[in-house]
C-alpha cells in the first residue's frame, strides 16, 4: 500500500483531471488567451512555491529529476564531489552520478539522517554540495548542516522527497538550503502517481533548473524560442494532467499533516507509556517532521532482529531499497577514471543503527523501507491503540 496522500485521492482530483480531459488540452504550455489551456502545472507552480515559502518552483515528471535539475542548476558536473547519506533512496545517489558528479556517502545519526560531525569530515578540495536527506520525514539537523556548508563554501540540495510539508525552525524543508527536490510518486506524502517539483529562492538557479527542465529555454515560453537558450537541457516536462492531479492533493497538504500529526502522536505516546526497556525512539531533530513514520532503535542487533521476527518484519539494513550495502549497481560503478567510490560496509555507523532500527508505518506503508507493521493515515483511535497494543505484547517479550 501507499503514501498518505494516495489514501486521501477524492472526487477533487477527479474534478482537476477531468477538467483538463474535457479541455482537450494536455501539454503545460499554452497561450493565455486560449481558453482552453487550464493552466494546471503554471497553477501547481505557484501554489506549491507559496506553500513552501519560496519564491520559485519548477514541476518535473519526478523527484530524481528534480534532483538532477537542481544539481545541474548549481553547476554540479564531472570532477564535483557531492556529499550524500548512505541511506537513502538510490536516486539520492544516481541524480548525482547522472549529472557527471561524484558522491561521497557520509555516515547517519541516531535521527537516520546525515551525521554533520561526518559529514565535515568528508569535505575535500573537490566538494561542491551536500544532499541532506530528510529521510523518512525528518528534518536533518538543519543548523549543524548550513553552518558547515557556509563555512566551507559548499552549495546544498535539500532531499525533501520523503518530508513534503515538513519544517525545520518554522521553516519549510526545501526552503533553507540553494535548492529544495520533492517527489510526488506513490510513497509520499502527496502524490501524483510519478511526478517531481523543485524550489528555490536565487532567480539565476530557477532559470537553469527551469532550462534543464525544457531543452535549455527560459521560464514560461510560449512557443519554440531560439536565440535565448543558455544551457542544454533535456525534457522532464510535467503535463497537465499530472499538473492537475498534484493541485489537488496540494490543497490537501495541511490536513494530510495534521492527520499524521495525530496519528504519530497517540501511536508514539501509547508505545512509550508501556515503558519498554532497552529500545527508544529516533531522535526527532525538529517537532516539524512528517510523522509518516515511526522508527524504534533497539540496543542491540539481536534484540532488533528478534523483535522484528516477532513483528513480521525486517531491520533497516535488511529492508532493501534505502541502503547503499544493498545497492549493488552503485557498488559496481566505476568512474570514468575507473575509480571505486561507494563499497560494501564502508559506513560502520550506519550499519550499526539500520541493524538495530525498524520501521512503524503511520501514513507511508511500504516494505521497500521496512513498514510492514503499523498504522495508516485512515486508522481510527481503537485500531491505533490496538496496533499499539500488539507491538507491546510481541516486543515485551524480546525486550523485556
Ligand atoms: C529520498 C528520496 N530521494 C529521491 C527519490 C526519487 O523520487 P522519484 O521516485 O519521484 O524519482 C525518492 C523516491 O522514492 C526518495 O525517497
Amino acid at each position: 500500500m501507499p503514501g498518505p496522500g494516495a489514501y486521501l485521492i477524492g472526487e477533487e482530483e477527479y474534478n482537476e483531471v477531468v477538467d483538463v480531459l474535457k479541455s482537450k488540452h494536455i501539454p503545460r504550455y499554452g497561450s493565455d488567451d486560449d481558453p482552453s489551456f487550464r493552466q494546471k502545472v503554471f497553477t501547481l507552480e505557484k501554489e506549491f512555491a507559496a506553500a513552501m515559502g519560496t519564491q520559485y518552483s519548477v514541476a518535473v515528471n519526478s523527484g530524481t529529476s528534480a534532483l538532477m535539475a537542481s544539481l545541474v542548476a548549481l553547476g554540479i558536473g564531472h570532477g564535483d564531489e557531492v556529499l550524500v547519506p548512505g541511506y537513502t533512496f538510490i536516486a539520492s545517489i544516481s541524480s548525482i552520478i547522472a549529472v557527471g558528479g561524484t558522491p561521497v556517502l557520509v555516515e547517519v545519526d541516531e535521527s537516520l539522517t546525515m551525521d554533520p560531525s561526518d559529514m565535515e569530515k568528508k569535505i575535500s578540495a573537490k566538494t561542491k554540495a551536500v544532499m541532506p536527506v530528510h529521510m523518512l520525514g525528518m528534518p536533518c539537523d538543519m543548523k549543524s548542516i548550513c553552518g558547515i556548508a557556509g563555512r566551507k563554501k559548499i552549495s546544498i540540495v535539500e532531499d525533501c522527497c520523503q518530508a513534503l510539508g515538513g519544517t525545520y525552525g518554522g521553516k519549510r524543508l526545501g526552503s533553507l538550503g540553494d535548492m529544495g527536490a520533492y517527489s510526488l510518486n506513490v510513497y509520499k506524502v502527496i502524490s501524483a502517481g510519478d511526478a517531481g517539483i523543485l524550489v528555490t529562492n536565487n532567480k539565476n538557479l530557477y532559470e537553469r533548473a527551469f532550462g534543464f527542465h525544457d531543452q535549455g529555454h527560459l521560464p514560461y515560453r510560449k512557443g519554440v524560442e531560439i536565440g535565448n537558450r543558455s544551457l542544454i537541457g533535456i525534457n522532464m516536462r510535467m503535463n497537465e494532467l499530472t499538473g492537475a492531479f498534484a493541485l489537488a492533493q496540494l490543497r490537501k497538504l495541511e490536513r494530510i499533516l495534521g492527520l499524521l500529526r495525530e496519528k504519530k502522536t497517540r501511536f508514539k505516546n501509547a508505545i512509550a507509556g508501556a515503558g519498554l526497556k532497552g529500545m527508544h525512539f529516533r531522535t526527532v531533530n525538529d517537532p516539524g517532521e512528517c510523522h509518516t513514520l515511526l522508527t524504534v532503535i533497539f540496543e542491540s542487533t539481536e534484540l532488533a532482529e528478534r523483535a522484528a521476527s516477532a513483528l513480521g518484519t525486517k531491520t533497516l539494513n535488511k529492508s532493501g531499497w534505502h541502503v547503499y550495502n544493498n545497492m549493488e549497481q552503485m557498488i559496481a560503478y566505476r568512474d570514468i577514471e575507473g575509480k571505486q567510490h561507494i563499497w560494501k560496509n564502508m559506513l560502520p555507523g550506519t550499519d550499526d543503527i539500520l541493524s538495530r532500527s525498524l520501521n512503524l508505518s503511520v501514513g507511508v506503508v511500504d516494505g521497500g523501507i521496512g513498514s510492514d507493521f503499523g498504522i495508516t493515515i485512515v486508522a481510527g483511535n481503537d485500531e491505533i491503540d490496538r496496533t499499539a497494543e500488539k507491538f507491546i505484547k510481541l516486543v515485551r517479550p524480546v525486550t523485556g
